[in-house]
């Protein structure tokens, strides 16, 4: 029989300065993955799905809830490309940067995405539209060169491709 759940609060941690909402997400995350083997990845992978980023003063409620310093979530966090320190625009582009999309003509296609969206990766644009991030490859090499907005793919991405995507999606919510 499973056992009942018990509620991780964060609320009254001595240290807990996310605001509310925040803080019930990474309760909920830390309540659901603490207890899976090596689960500080999957606790900062759940703590990103739901905020779209690791806040800073996460780590700490993170760290003590898995018994671990703060030191050792700061370094998965900054060694993992993946995760973000900061908020995110209202959609994420991920630009491949690996071996077969550049080959197929990525670096072309990664100054004309910093040039067009007037960001370099890991910022986003002023309208909060978009933030650009690389990838290192996204299982999609037969289509180089590829790009991921949100979660779907595009692959054989011209400037011409590239431009209609950000021009559509600049237009939604
Ligand atoms: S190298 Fe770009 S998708 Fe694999």
């Amino acid at each position: 029989m499973a056992r009942p759940a018990i509620p991780i609060q964060l609320r009254n941690e001595p240290e807990n300065n996310l605001p509310p909402d925040q803080s019930a997400a990474v309760a909920d995350v830390l309540h659901r993955l603490k207890g899976v083997p090596g689960a500080l990845l999957p606790i900062l992978h759940g703590v990103q799905e739901a905020l779209g980023y690791v806040p800073p003063d996460a780590v700490h409620l993170i760290a003590l809830a898995l018994n671990i310093s703060r030191a050792e979530v700061h370094g998965v966090i900054s060694f993992y490309h993946h995760f973000r320190s900061k908020p995110v625009a209202r959609h994420v582009l991920y630009l491949c940067r690996a071996e077969a999309c550049q080959s197929m003509g990525a670096v072309a296609l990664e100054a004309h995405a910093k040039k067009i969206l007037g960001i370099d990766f890991h910022e986003s644009t002023a309208d909060g539209a978009i933030t650009l991030e690389p990838v290192y490859c996204l299982g999609n090499c037969a289509c180089s060169p590829a790009v991921m907005l949100d979660q779907e793919l595009h692959g054989r991405m011209t400037v011409e491709k590239f431009d209609s995507l950000i021009q559509a999606t600049r237009q939604t919510a």
